[in-house]
């Protein structure tokens, strides 16, 4: 174990906790015994009189919440055990009221979307940049902030997803001094990048870049466990009770203390080691995105002298996204190697591959990755075809109605081809990355439905469809009035 637990109060009692000469009568009804169901619960620790008492007499899970919150330069953090979804459901409760309008990118994720439709906040969209080269997202323009504070100087905040999928990011700094000049909050879905901040040659975190709010899932880019979250803000423009509410409104009263403990020793970590390890993994990822554009046919954004380098203070370095087009490779029989030399990949269509790389990693696992894929690219290499930006990020939404006005409308399912041109009754993502493509509320254009039959067509898993094969969409009974 590399992190020094005296410097975190949640992990130090997590063990103290597992030490302990206890016979619990407290949940989880296992009581600390593996006897019934075996090694799957062991570890198990409760917060509330487990790594605390029952009436969290010592405060460990606040002053654990407060050294991250000073990590972050907050004044406002919470651990939350139901990962960045929960964090994202939080915030759109923390700002505004039902009816209110918000500034959103569509590169957001399902789970933001899905906190619109519990707060009844109305997104207006803001489509991400596509890099011309390489046919990924870039971010937002900062001139399409302006002009959607402008048009709606009634929005309640600005939601963004910094980094995105592939890393990348938008102008931060410049986006919140023009929403600040609106007087409009910055929240930021920092899912990716829990990591950012810690090292000179990643971009800073998302507070630090002048958000006033982020939610980062610490089991992504920070070796947290499973569903392991953190929401952190600065409470300039946003009110802690009401984010407090928020929060709590949508958490478990159960909190599983493994999950905390890891959080607060991620966080140690990060603090006392982040730099050394980061700037590990950094390296690691360019010596392997270098050897991955040696490969006939490869580009691996981001390598200096590849095709489409990415800026660096708007790219996270640590971000290893592979493109296979011109290898003539299919990316999802390439996966399917990968997984059969068991080494599984954060995401892969068609064209591309992401691989995540955290401090966790090593030469010799990348070095594996990296000899996996290669070998994977020669076995499966055919006709070089064209790039295609993914269906995920080019999405033109046609907002008919509220999300939470269709979420909870009457609807029928209809042959996919007759769902064209009605609306939307349901949330369509291809996942990974989990973008919605048909959000509830929008009219279902031909172009959608002919990207998502094609993304299901080659494998990718299209999630949340009512019918997973795509053959019927749910659409709303009627057009609901205004
Ligand atoms: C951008 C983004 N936000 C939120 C989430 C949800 O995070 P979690 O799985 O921690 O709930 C994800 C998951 O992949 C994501 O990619």
């Amino acid at each position: 174990m590399l992190v020094d637990t005296s410097q975190a109060p949640l992990a130090a009692a997590y063990e103290a906790a597992l030490r302990a000469d206890v016979a619990p009568f407290i949940i989880p009804g296992h009581k600390r015994s593996t006897d019934l169901l075996g090694s799957v619960v062991a570890g198990d620790v409760p917060l509330f009189a487990g790594l605390d008492t029952l009436r969290l007499q010592h405060g460990t899970l606040a002053h654990a919440e407060a050294l991250a919150a000073a990590a972050w330069g907050a004044d406002w953090c919470r651990f939350s055990v139901a990962g960045s979804t929960h964090g994202n459901q939080a915030l759109a409760l923390a700002v505004g009221q039902p009816g209110d309008t918000v500034i959103v990118t569509r590169a957001l994720h399902r789970s933001l979307l899905l906190g619109f439709v519990l707060a009844g906040l109305v997104p207006v969209w803001l489509r991400p940049q596509i890099d011309p080269l390489s046919g990924l997202p870039l971010g937002v323009r900062t001139a399409d902030v302006a002009a959607a504070l402008a048009e709606h100087p009634r929005a309640r905040a600005v939601f963004l997803v910094e980094p995105s999928y592939v890393g990348t990011l938008s102008d931060l700094p410049a986006i919140a001094r023009v929403a600040h000049q609106s007087g409009v909050p910055v929240v930021v879905d920092a899912a990716w990048g829990g990591h950012l901040g810690f090292h000179p040659a990643l971009p800073p975190h998302a507070l630090a870049a002048g958000a006033d709010a982020f939610v980062t899932s610490a089991h992504k880019m920070l070796p947290a466990y499973t569903q392991a979250a953190l929401v952190v803000a600065r409470t300039e423009r946003l009110d802690a009770q009401r984010l407090e509410r928020a929060f709590d409104a949508t958490h478990t009263t159960s909190p599983a203390g493994s999950i905390l403990a890891s959080i607060d020793a991620a966080r140690a970590l990060l603090v006392h080691d982040g730099e050394r390890l980061l700037g590990q993994t950094i390296d690691l990822v360019a010596g392997a995105r270098a050897a991955l554009a040696r490969v006939p046919g490869v580009l691996a954004p981001g390598a200096s002298g590849s095709a489409a380098p990415f800026i660096p203070d708007r790219f996270d370095a640590t971000k290893l996204v592979v493109q296979v087009a011109g290898t003539g490779a299919s990316g999802l029989d390439l996966e399917d190697d990968l997984v059969e030399a068991g080494l599984p990949v954060e995401m892969a269509d068609r064209d591309t591959l992401v691989a995540t790389v955290t401090m966790a990693d090593s030469a010799e696992t990348v070095d594996r990755f990296v000899g996996g894929l290669t070998a994977a690219i020669e076995r499966r290499r055919g006709q070089p075809r064209p790039r295609a930006v993914s269906v995920a990020w080019q999405v033109t939404p046609e907002p008919a109605c509220p999300p939470r006005q269709a979420f909870f409308a009457d609807r029928t399912a209809v042959p996919i081809l007759a769902a064209v041109g009605r609306i939307a009754a349901e949330l369509v993502a291809p996942y990974p990355p989990g973008v919605p493509v048909i959000a509830p509320g929008e009219r279902i254009g031909v172009d959608t439905v002919a990207a998502l039959q094609a993304a299901a067509s080659a494998g990718t898993r299209i999630a949340y469809a009512a019918d997973p094969t795509l053959r019927t969409l749910l659409v709303l009974d009627e057009a609901p009035h205004r």
